[in-house]
């Protein structure tokens, strides 16, 4: 398979992996094929439901739209649905671990291959640490609830202030400063541990979590939603007006507040396509990751849209900036609702615990492939004798997590998440395209519909919506960027088993036909245009 190492910086750069190697990898792979279908959409669940409508939701309406936060988590659903698509398509076409940066690899060569790892880092890992935060709001109110007092200095992100209604707390006259956030950073610790153990204990944990979490939020739309029509007229109030008009200021209210929120609850869809980083462990990746991916994410946008409906009608927009904003809905349903509220934040902790889980899963298998392929160092793709994972690889992402965690503040580590992740889709929806005209003769289980107009739009949104984010955000995300393309130069170039020739063919050649793709009477696979 191997072939001579290409000659320019340029044709390294542009390296490709052959489907028929990255399916050949698929069949070498040392991990458990032990995820069927179910178990790809509730990870793709797990992934899904969790601190951005559990928290973000509260800050992007508060700040930034009122109740028409609701038009901004359409709009995110619909650039979503474009991305999804794609990925399904590439994920029945290319069914191996790594997700997007395999994608890549394939098809816009090594170097947009590695910006993707480094995209992707932002997607899952940073993401991770989001959830964390999240997760620590809600367990230092629980705990606050039965009388167990965190020292507030370390419940929030270094250099930040305690704050109410966006004000500073004062205590004795000085703002309570917060010195590292505990909660948010043992979480991940704790979390790593148990990936360490195998993903297929981890896969049910998670199967058990995800019921419970979507169990909680089912329990809030249907109670909200009768404590709502039990006395119209006493909650419609909170929706006039529906979309509050803008301040002068960019981004707060009025439509460029709608996008802002589109941009920030954008966070809560991420997660769907965690299921195609899982391909090396799913019994039956072609059929099976498509499936996995549309179906989590349509089962969340049904579920995201009610409870929004019953948040912002519940209570009034301007107290939904708190760390635990359906909690804060569940206690205006009224005094006999403490137990719900409770509930809800158990349900919370739970739900966000799972979606850590899964983004630091995918994260340290994103990892693993890069590891294989010679672009990390190897001790990323190092598995585990009894355990069969990558162990210190996991323990790494666990460490990074937990420290982005314990040091940042959540809406900073949002905003960088959707920038990250709104390009990868870009990225994602460009190599739809580039494999369909390169390659239209290779077998794909799923094709995207009305193409090339859902891919194009997939494209055009994610730019669109990544131009909303804060200038400073835009500012750090370019330096990052930069300092991970001077890292490829220096370390990956070299260390690319693909330009060194290993088992490995330099460009998308011959393509690989599975034993059952369609044929034709005399027996040549069907091409299909
Ligand atoms: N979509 C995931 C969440 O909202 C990342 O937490």
């Amino acid at each position: 398979m191997a072939t001579a190492a290409p000659r320019g910086i340029l044709g390294r750069m542009m390296l490709r992996k052959s489907v028929a190697q990255i399916q050949e990898e698929t069949r070498t792979s040392e991990l458990k094929r032990s995820l069927g279908p179910w178990n790809l959409v509730f990870l793709g669940i797990g992934c899904i439901i969790g601190a951005g409508i559990f928290v973000r939701t509260g800050n992007a309406a508060a700040l930034h739209a009122g109740p028409a936060v609701l038009i901004g988590y359409a709009i995110a659903g619909v650039i979503c649905a474009f991305a999804g698509l794609c990925y399904a398509e590439l994920a029945s076409t290319l069914p191996v671990s790594g997700s997007a940066y395999t994608y890549s690899y394939a098809t816009l060569g090594e170097f947009i291959a590695w910006i993707m790892g480094a995209l992707l880092l932002l997607e899952y890992g940073l993401a991770a640490s989001v959830v964390a935060v999240g997760w620590s709001g809600y367990m230092v109110s629980l705990l606050g609830d039965i009388g167990i007092n965190i020292p507030v200095a370390l419940t929030g992100p270094t250099g930040h202030h305690l704050q109410k209604d966006g004000v500073d707390v004062l205590v004795n006259g000085a703002p309570v400063a917060f010195i590292f956030n505990l909660p948010a950073f043992l979480v991940c610790a704790a979390l790593a541990l148990l990936l360490v153990i195998g993903v297929s204990e981890s896969a049910k944990f998670n199967n058990v979590i995800v019921a419970i979490k979507v169990t909680v939020l089912i329990a809030f739309i249907l109670v909200g939603g009768f404590i709502i029509l039990q006395n119209l007229p006493a909650y419609t109030p909170n929706w006039e007006p529906f979309i509050p008009p803008p301040t002068g200021v960019d981004g707060e209210f009025g439509w460029s507040g709608i996008i802002r929120s589109a941009s920030i609850v954008f966070f809560a869809y991420i997660g769907f396509e965690a299921v195609s980083t899982a391909g090396q462990e799913a019994k039956n990746p072609g059929k099976d990751m498509p499936f996995g991916i549309i179906g989590s994410l349509v089962a969340c946008t049904v579920i995201y849209i009610l409870v929004s409906i019953v948040l912002t009608l519940v209570v009034n927009y301007k107290s939904l900036n708190v760390p635990d904003p359906v909690a804060v809905a569940v206690d205006a349903f009224g005094p006999q609702w403490g137990w719900f509220a409770k509930t809800i934040k158990v349900g919370a902790i739970i739900g966000l615990t799972s979606v850590i889980l899964v983004l630091m899963y995918g994260q340290t298998r994103i990892f693993y492939t890069m590891a294989r392929d010679g672009l990390l160092p190897k001790v990323f793709s190092t598995v585990h004798p009894k355990f069969r994972t990558p162990w210190i690889n996991t323990l790494l992402v666990g460490l990074i997590v937990a420290f982005a965690a314990g040091f940042f503040d959540i809406n900073s580590l949002g905003d960088m998440t959707s920038v990250g992740t709104l390009a990868a889709f870009a990225v994602v929806c460009l190599s739809v395209i580039w494999l369909r005209r390169t390659h239209p003769e290779i077998p794909r289980g799923y094709r995207v519909p009305l193409y090339p107009v859902v891919p194009a739009l997939g494209i055009l949104s994610c730019l669109w919506l990544i131009t909303s984010v804060p200038d400073y955000v835009l500012l750090i995300f370019g330096g990052y960027t930069g300092v991970m393309i001077v890292l490829y130069f220096v370390y990956g170039m070299h260390n690319s088993k693909l330009a060194r020739g290993e088992g490995a063919v330099a460009a998308v050649d011959a393509p690989y036909y599975p034993e059952d793709a369609p044929r034709d009477e005399s027996g040549k696979p069907v091409i299909r245009p």
